[in-house]
C-alpha cells in the first residue's frame, strides 16, 4: 500500500466510530473554524452519535465550523425525511449546533442541477476548500455519488446513480422505485482537493470495495482507487472490511 494512505484496522463498527469521531473532533479543536466535508448513509452514524456526545459534554465545539455535504438527491425536497439534509440536520447537525446558514448541501430541488452545481462547486473554493473530508465507499467502489464509468468525475456535477446504488439505498426508501435516480455530487477533483480524507469501511460487503481502492489499480471502474493518488488519505476500516488486505 502507498505510504500516503495511512490505515488503521480496528475490531468493529463500535471502534471504527469512536476512532472515527475522535480523529475528527482532534481536527475540530485544533481548527475550530474550519471547513469540513460529510457524507450520509449507514457507516458515519455511529461516528455522528459519538460527536453528539461529545458536544453535549462539552468535550467538542462544533458551532463554529462550516460544512460541505458531498452529495444530495435529485430531485428532492430537503425537508423530505429521506434527503441527506435532513439526515444531516437529524443525525448531526442539529444536536451539535452547526448553524444553519454554515451548512452547505446541495439543494435536491434546484430548479437546474447543473446550475446548482456549478455554484456549489465555487461555494466550497470561495470558503478556502475543505480540510478534512469524511468518506464512506459504495459496494460499487463509488465515492459520493461518483459511480464507476469509462472517465472520472471532475468537478461537482448532476450524476445518475448506479444500479446497484438504487438497490443498497431503497433500505431508506418505502420502495425500490421512490429511490431518485439522479443526484448532484462533488466530483472526484473536488474530493482530491480536500487537504486530508477519512474514509471509512465497515462490513464484508465492503471488503472488495476496500482492496480495490486501496491496493486495485487505478481506474475509473472502481473511482475510490483515485484516492491512492491524494497526499494525505487516512482510512479506518473494521476487520470485516480490511480481510482482503
Ligand atoms: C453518501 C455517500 C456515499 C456513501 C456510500 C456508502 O453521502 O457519499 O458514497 O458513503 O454509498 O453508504 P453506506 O455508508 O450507507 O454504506
Amino acid at each position: 500500500m502507498q505510504n500516503n494512505i495511512s490505515l488503521h484496522v480496528v475490531a468493529n463498527y463500535n471502534e471504527l466510530s469512536e476512532k472515527a469521531a475522535e480523529l475528527f473532533a482532534n481536527a475540530v479543536k485544533l481548527n475550530p473554524t474550519g471547513v469540513y466535508g460529510f457524507a450520509t448513509g449507514g457507516t458515519p452514524e455511529g461516528m455522528y452519535e459519538k460527536l453528539t456526545k461529545m458536544s453535549a459534554a462539552k468535550e467538542l465545539d462544533m458551532t463554529q465550523i462550516t460544512a460541505f455535504n458531498l452529495d444530495e438527491y435529485v430531485p428532492i425536497s430537503p425537508s423530505s425525511p429521506q434527503s441527506y439534509a435532513y439526515f444531516m440536520a437529524k443525525n448531526l447537525f442539529d444536536a451539535t449546533g452547526v448553524p444553519s446558514q454554515n451548512r452547505n448541501i446541495p439543494k435536491g430541488d434546484a430548479p437546474c442541477p447543473h446550475e446548482e452545481s456549478a455554484a456549489y462547486e465555487k461555494k466550497i473554493a470561495a470558503c478556502g476548500g475543505i480540510r478534512l473530508q469524511i468518506l464512506g465507499i459504495g459496494t460499487n467502489g463509488h465515492i459520493g455519488f461518483n459511480e464507476p464509468s469509462d472517465t472520472f468525475q471532475g468537478q461537482t456535477s448532476y450524476v445518475e446513480l448506479a444500479e446497484e446504488t438504487i438497490l443498497a439505498n431503497s433500505r431508506y426508501f418505502d420502495n425500490q422505485d421512490d429511490v431518485p435516480r439522479h443526484a448532484i455530487s462533488m466530483g472526484m477533483q473536488t474530493i482530491m482537493m480536500a487537504e486530508t480524507l477519512l474514509l471509512l469501511a465497515s462490513g464484508e460487503t465492503k471488503a472488495e470495495a476496500i482492496r480495490g481502492a486501496l491496493v486495485g489499480p487505478i481506474t475509473p471502474k472502481v473511482p475510490a482507487s483515485v484516492l491512492q493518488l491524494h497526499r494525505n488519505v487516512i482510512v479506518i476500516a473494521d476487520k470485516a472490511a480490511a480481510k482482503f488486505l
